[in-house]
Protein backbone atom coordinates (compact mmCIF):
# COMPACT_ATOMS: atom_id res chain seq x y z
CA UNK A 1 0.00 0.00 0.00
CA UNK A 2 1.18 3.26 -1.04
CA UNK A 3 1.61 5.76 1.60
CA UNK A 4 1.87 9.73 0.84
CA UNK A 5 2.88 12.47 2.84
CA UNK A 6 1.09 15.53 3.72
CA UNK A 7 2.90 18.96 2.57
CA UNK A 8 2.73 19.67 6.43
CA UNK A 9 4.72 16.66 7.11
CA UNK A 10 7.01 17.43 4.37
CA UNK A 11 7.71 20.30 5.85
CA UNK A 12 7.99 19.16 9.15
CA UNK A 13 10.45 16.79 7.64
CA UNK A 14 12.28 18.88 5.96
CA UNK A 15 12.58 21.93 8.99
CA UNK A 16 14.09 18.64 10.84
CA UNK A 17 16.67 18.43 8.77
CA UNK A 18 17.58 21.97 7.92
CA UNK A 19 17.27 21.97 11.71
CA UNK A 20 20.29 19.63 11.89
CA UNK A 21 18.17 16.54 13.24
CA UNK A 22 19.81 13.23 11.61
CA UNK A 23 17.87 11.58 9.77
CA UNK A 24 18.41 8.58 11.69
CA UNK A 25 15.60 9.51 13.80
CA UNK A 26 13.29 9.33 11.15
CA UNK A 27 14.06 6.02 9.60
CA UNK A 28 11.39 3.82 8.85
CA UNK A 29 13.52 0.75 10.16
CA UNK A 30 13.22 0.80 14.30
CA UNK A 31 14.47 -2.39 14.26
CA UNK A 32 17.95 -1.80 12.52
CA UNK A 33 18.40 1.85 12.98
CA UNK A 34 21.63 2.68 10.28
CA UNK A 35 23.79 3.93 12.76
CA UNK A 36 24.30 4.95 16.39
CA UNK A 37 25.29 8.44 16.01
CA UNK A 38 23.29 11.06 18.33
CA UNK A 39 24.33 9.27 21.15
CA UNK A 40 26.86 10.76 22.30
CA UNK A 41 26.81 12.46 26.06
CA UNK A 42 27.63 15.22 28.41
CA UNK A 43 30.53 14.79 30.73
CA UNK A 44 29.87 14.33 34.04
CA UNK A 45 30.18 18.63 35.53
CA UNK A 46 31.66 17.93 38.82
CA UNK A 47 35.00 16.33 36.49
CA UNK A 48 35.71 19.45 34.88
CA UNK A 49 38.19 22.03 35.87
CA UNK A 50 39.43 24.79 34.33
CA UNK A 51 42.89 26.62 34.63
CA UNK A 52 45.14 28.97 32.59
CA UNK A 53 45.35 27.88 29.70
CA UNK A 54 43.36 24.51 29.83
CA UNK A 55 41.17 22.31 31.67
CA UNK A 56 41.06 19.11 33.52
CA UNK A 57 38.70 16.53 33.88
CA UNK A 58 39.40 13.83 36.66
CA UNK A 59 38.53 10.87 35.51
CA UNK A 60 37.39 9.08 38.71
CA UNK A 61 34.69 11.60 38.74
CA UNK A 62 34.03 11.00 34.92
CA UNK A 63 32.02 7.41 34.50
CA UNK A 64 31.02 8.97 30.85
CA UNK A 65 34.73 8.10 29.82
CA UNK A 66 35.98 5.06 31.89
CA UNK A 67 35.11 2.44 29.11
CA UNK A 68 37.74 2.11 25.93
CA UNK A 69 34.94 3.13 23.53
CA UNK A 70 32.96 5.73 25.19
CA UNK A 71 33.24 9.08 24.50
CA UNK A 72 31.96 12.50 25.79
CA UNK A 73 31.06 16.43 25.36
CA UNK A 74 32.82 19.06 26.95
CA UNK A 75 30.65 22.14 26.99
CA UNK A 76 31.45 25.79 28.04
CA UNK A 77 29.64 28.39 26.72
CA UNK A 78 31.48 31.27 28.49
CA UNK A 79 34.41 30.05 26.92
CA UNK A 80 32.92 29.12 23.46
CA UNK A 81 33.99 25.58 24.11
CA UNK A 82 32.63 23.15 22.56
CA UNK A 83 34.66 19.76 22.91
CA UNK A 84 34.39 15.76 22.06
CA UNK A 85 36.21 13.74 24.43
CA UNK A 86 37.01 9.84 22.63
CA UNK A 87 38.74 7.49 24.97
CA UNK A 88 39.87 5.62 22.17
CA UNK A 89 42.34 2.99 23.58
CA UNK A 90 43.71 2.28 26.69
CA UNK A 91 45.44 5.26 28.02
CA UNK A 92 44.94 7.27 24.65
CA UNK A 93 42.15 9.90 24.30
CA UNK A 94 41.53 12.09 21.89
CA UNK A 95 40.00 15.58 21.92
CA UNK A 96 38.55 17.43 19.06
CA UNK A 97 35.98 20.52 18.18
CA UNK A 98 32.51 18.48 18.69
CA UNK A 99 31.22 21.20 15.44
CA UNK A 100 31.35 19.63 11.99
CA UNK A 101 33.37 21.84 9.93
CA UNK A 102 30.53 21.68 7.29
CA UNK A 103 27.69 23.22 8.53
CA UNK A 104 28.53 23.63 12.26
CA UNK A 105 26.41 20.97 13.47
CA UNK A 106 27.39 18.85 16.64
CA UNK A 107 29.12 15.55 16.06
CA UNK A 108 28.71 12.24 17.59
CA UNK A 109 31.41 9.40 18.20
CA UNK A 110 30.28 6.29 16.39
CA UNK A 111 32.04 3.43 18.37
CA UNK A 112 30.90 0.70 15.46
CA UNK A 113 33.26 2.39 13.33
CA UNK A 114 35.87 4.37 15.46
CA UNK A 115 35.25 7.67 14.09
CA UNK A 116 33.33 10.65 14.44
CA UNK A 117 29.47 11.08 12.58
CA UNK A 118 28.11 14.37 11.84
CA UNK A 119 23.90 14.24 13.78
CA UNK A 120 23.31 16.02 10.11
CA UNK A 121 21.61 14.38 7.62
CA UNK A 122 24.23 14.56 5.16
CA UNK A 123 26.82 12.66 8.09
CA UNK A 124 30.15 13.62 7.62
CA UNK A 125 32.70 11.23 9.10
CA UNK A 126 35.99 12.58 11.08
CA UNK A 127 39.30 10.06 11.77
CA UNK A 128 40.13 10.34 15.57
CA UNK A 129 42.81 12.86 13.90
CA UNK A 130 40.57 15.10 12.92
CA UNK A 131 40.99 14.55 9.37
CA UNK A 132 37.82 14.17 7.20
CA UNK A 133 37.19 10.01 6.22
CA UNK A 134 33.81 11.29 4.43
CA UNK A 135 32.10 14.60 3.33
CA UNK A 136 30.41 16.59 2.68
CA UNK A 137 32.67 18.53 5.01
CA UNK A 138 36.01 19.41 3.14
CA UNK A 139 38.54 20.27 6.08
CA UNK A 140 39.52 18.78 9.70
CA UNK A 141 38.74 19.03 13.13
CA UNK A 142 40.21 21.02 15.27
CA UNK A 143 41.93 18.79 17.86
CA UNK A 144 43.44 19.43 20.78
CA UNK A 145 46.41 18.27 22.48
CA UNK A 146 45.73 16.34 25.86
CA UNK A 147 47.68 14.61 28.27
CA UNK A 148 46.78 11.81 30.81
CA UNK A 149 48.19 12.41 33.81
CA UNK A 150 47.26 10.26 36.56
CA UNK A 151 43.99 9.82 36.52
CA UNK A 152 43.50 13.29 35.08
CA UNK A 153 43.32 14.43 31.61
CA UNK A 154 44.97 17.55 30.77
CA UNK A 155 43.67 19.36 27.88
CA UNK A 156 45.18 22.21 25.93
CA UNK A 157 42.74 24.81 24.84
S1 LIG B 1 26.91 20.01 9.09
FE1 LIG B 1 26.73 19.18 7.12
S2 LIG B 1 27.65 17.23 7.28
FE2 LIG B 1 27.91 18.13 9.21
Amino acid sequence: MEQKMTRREMMGAGVLLVGGVCGCRTADDPVAPRCTCCSTLDVEPESVTFGPGGLTIDLLKAPSLREVGNAAYVVNKDKALELIVVHAEVNRYCVLSRLCTHGGQVISFNRERGMLQCNNFNHSIFELNGNVWKGPAEKPLKSYSVVLIQEALVISI
